[in-house]
């Protein structure tokens, strides 16, 4: 169901109230929304991406203040929420005591995610709504990020009472998350925030995620598969691949781009995986992206995109 944001704002909201479930665009990717504080709502959501249990969900909020009810924020992780929100940033933190997400949201962890997106369209649902909205991406578990109203539809289709359409998402990368649970800050995702300008705010380097623990299970191997085979760092290409290019780096008609430019080639990079999943492409060569700025975010989904394959 497509059509003016606008005029589904008060059809969407009516949605969310009735424990229905909601896509809608963010400046990173498309969401799939749910009212945050029913457990029937959440539960929902986990039973259209067919997501694993222990994945937690971010909550999305209008407003800093908003955040600030729903967690515990050191002095530290204000800080970066002053600075960021709205913006491709979730900051992990503690509950707070009186919590009203379900903690079916927070997979039976203490700690909650929080977000507060820049994008006219998410902002005006959340603040119509006025209670925070869960939102994965609005994708199947293990499928590639949706970045346009079209990619929700291919995905979950029937699954979804509505989908608001505001056409392709600006970053085109999911949010950088970063967790305060323990004295570290610890970048548990790397989005499309780059770490160095939340590392200047912080005055110092965040920390790596803990190794052993699945605190940011995102990070499963092939969360985000093509159906394609890739094959990453490649300069020249097989003859049965086709290539995705990047700056120099160039064969045939795709490429992240051609300038060098990361910020356009985070921006591209689900569309064109979708774009050739949907044409059948069974075997992708990708060419090497340098790992600074969204370098480190492109080159982490890519990564994904090339390990062996989970069992469905
Ligand atoms: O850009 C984004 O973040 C998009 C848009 C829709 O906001 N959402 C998104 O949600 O990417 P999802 O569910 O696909 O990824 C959320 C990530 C996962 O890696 C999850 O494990 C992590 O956030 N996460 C959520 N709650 C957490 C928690 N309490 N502790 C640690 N990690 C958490
Ligand atoms: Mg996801």
């Amino acid at each position: 169901m497509h059509g003016s944001p606008t005029a589904n704002i008060q059809t969407a909201v009516a949605a969310l109230a009735r424990g229905g479930l909601v896509a809608f665009p963010t400046e990173t990717v498309y969401g799939l929304g749910a009212d945050a504080t029913s457990d029937a709502a959440v539960a929902k959501v986990y039973s259209a991406k067919g997501r694993p249990v222990f994945n937690p969900l971010i909550s999305h909020v209008a407003t800093i203040d908003q955040a600030f009810a729903l967690g515990q924020f050191s002095n530290m992780a204000q800080k970066l929420a002053k600075a960021f929100w709205p913006g491709p940033l979730t900051i992990v933190v503690p509950r707070a005591e009186n919590c009203p997400v379900s903690l079916l949201a927070s997979a039976g962890q203490s700690s909650i995610a929080i977000r507060v997106p820049q994008h006219p369209v998410a902002l005006e649902l959340l603040r119509a709504f006025a209670k925070p909205v869960v939102a994965p991406s609005a994708n199947r578990s293990g499928r590639i990020s949706p970045t346009t109203a079209e990619h929700v539809q291919q995905s979950l289709g029937s699954d979804v009472d509505l989908i608001l359409d505001g056409g392709e998402c600006a970053v085109g990368l999911e949010s950088t998350v970063v967790s305060f649970l323990d004295n570290a800050p610890r970048l548990l995702r790397p989005g499309g925030l780059e770490r160095h300008v939340i590392e200047t705010v912080l005055g110092k380097a965040l920390a790596a995620a803990p190794a052993n623990e699945i605190h940011s299970p995102g990070q499963l191997e092939s969360h985000y598969a093509p159906r394609a085979q890739l094959r990453l760092n490649v300069a020249e290409p097989q003859n049965n691949e086709t290539y995705i290019g990047f700056g120099t780096y160039n064969h045939g008609p795709y490429s992240l781009s051609r300038r060098g430019d990361m910020i356009e080639a985070a921006a591209a990079l689900f569309a064109m995986l979708h774009q050739m999943d949907a044409s059948g492409i069974e075997c992708i060569a990708v060419a090497p992206i340098p790992n600074h700025g969204l370098g480190e975010a492109i080159n982490d989904r890519l990564r994904r995109a090339a390990a062996p394959r989970l069992p469905t």
